[in-house]
């Protein structure tokens, strides 16, 4: 067998944490608030299906659906793009500065494509989503953590970090962040568009999550302060329409999106067209925003019911994200409690059967930081077996208090 690339070997530590995390989900006795799935009853099946039927044909966008399409992905998706999803939002974006991208993670991979040489330095969060991670290690990048708060990313430290490494980027999840749920503030959002510009570093905000607030003040994203085109704007469809359709989108300017264009044509020429056009049909024909609606409802009340059960099951001194939207809440035991050690216990313990996500795994700084913590995902859990799972992780919990 020939060498495998140098690569392989910095990609391991993150793959595994992956790994860990989807290897859980398949036990059908098991209460998982591990995965970042939405929920089943969040996914427009029964619309699809009216859909799929009605332009599978030749006189209408058949042809279209199975053909090659355009590198920057459907005209119709783009402009509901900008019409819809970011116009509301404060973003004033051109369609002609959109690319439609496979799933929101291609994102980190186009953008590390077009600027990341071995060695650069990305920051993040700290902690932050692990998959970006896996990418950012694939190009061989460094990442260098910033602390976080309950108002998000330290700006301060940000800064910084910013003088001390010169980062070619800086990555950030600014609402509802996976993994705590926290939601950077209004002020920080404006310091850091306009480091971007100051510092000449470009700022990836990565947003997945934005359009699903329950409660709470919208906030504008980071890209609607961004004057010198540093900020690129990340979204996906996943989590408000279907994450197995794939679908994602970058907002950048110019210069950056034509660079996009050619990293994208050279890894997989284009997005699939089925999952473009049924998801361009769903919003021109008007069903978005009663499923918005249908959907945050029902994460609405899933997050209060998490939120009642880690007050009443989890012992004294837990602290907890109180999120105003998204999938996630983060939880910090007391000190003593390592939960990569609860997690393993938990799965394979047959009354308790309960999986989170352990702290650890999500600081990219790997120095035993977080190993108190765990990332809960409410989303595609039913209230019944939040309150059953939560019990039984509880008493769990309990039985190692000192
Ligand atoms: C922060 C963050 N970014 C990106 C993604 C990627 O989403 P997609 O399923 O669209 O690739 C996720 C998915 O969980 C996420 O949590």
């Amino acid at each position: 067998m020939p060498e495998f690339a140098k690569r392989m070997e910095t990609m391991k530590k993150s793959a595994d944490v992956i790994r860990t995390l989807f290897g859980s989900m398949n036990d059908p006795d098991l209460i998982s608030f591990g995965g970042g799935a939405p929920a089943k009853e969040a996914l427009p099946i029964d619309t699809v299906r009216e859909i799929i039927n009605d332009i599978m044909r030749k006189e209408t966008r058949g042809v279209e659906a199975l053909q090659y399409g355009g590198v920057k992905g459907l005209e119709d998706l783009r402009k509901v793009i900008v019409d819809e999803l970011l116009g509301p939002k404060g973003v004033k974006a051109n369609v002609e500065n959109i690319i439609i991208i496979n799933g929101g993670l291609e994102a980190m991979n186009l953008l590390c494509q077009i600027f990341i040489e071995p060695g650069d330095v990305i920051l993040v969060e700290s902690p932050t989503f692990v998959q970006s991670v896996e990418i950012f290690d694939m190009f061989q990048a460094k990442c260098v953590s910033v602390d976080m708060d309950d108002d998000g990313m330290n700006t301060e430290e940000l800064e910084m970090k910013i003088k001390k490494y010169n980062p070619k980027m800086v990555y950030v999840i600014p609402t509802f962040q996976n993994p705590t749920g926290r939601t950077l503030s209004l002020e920080r959002r404006k310091k850091i568009a306009l480091m971007g510009s100051e510092y000449d570093v470009i700022i990836l905000e990565d947003d997945p999550y934005r359009d699903i607030r329950y409660s709470g003040e919208e906030i504008l994203p980071i890209k609607a302060f961004d004057e010198s085109g540093h900020v690129v704007l990340a979204n996906s469809f996943s989590k408000i329409f279907s994450p197995g359709s794939r679908l994602g989108y970058i907002l950048a300017n110019d210069e950056i999106i034509e660079k996009l264009f050619d990293a994208k044509t050279a890894t997989n020429s284009h997005t699939s067209m089925l999952p473009q056009i049924v998801c361009a049909e769903f919003f021109k024909r008007g069903y978005y925003p009663e499923h918005h609606k249908m959907i945050c409802d029902l994460y609405r009340e899933r997050r209060d019911v998490m939120m009642t059960c880690i007050d009443e099951f989890l012992p004294e001194g837990t602290k907890k994200v109180f999120p105003d939207g998204g999938l996630f809440t983060w939880v910090e035991l007391p000190d003593y409690i390592n939960t990569t050690d609860l997690l393993s216990e938990s799965i394979s313990n047959s009354e308790v059967k309960v999986a989170f996500v352990a702290g650890e795994g999500f600081f990219a700084e790997g120095n035993g930081k977080g190993s108190n913590c765990m990332r809960i995902s409410f989303g595609s859990v039913t209230p019944e077996k939040i309150k059953i799972g939560m019990a039984k992780l509880g008493k769990l919990i309990e039985s190692k208090i000192k």
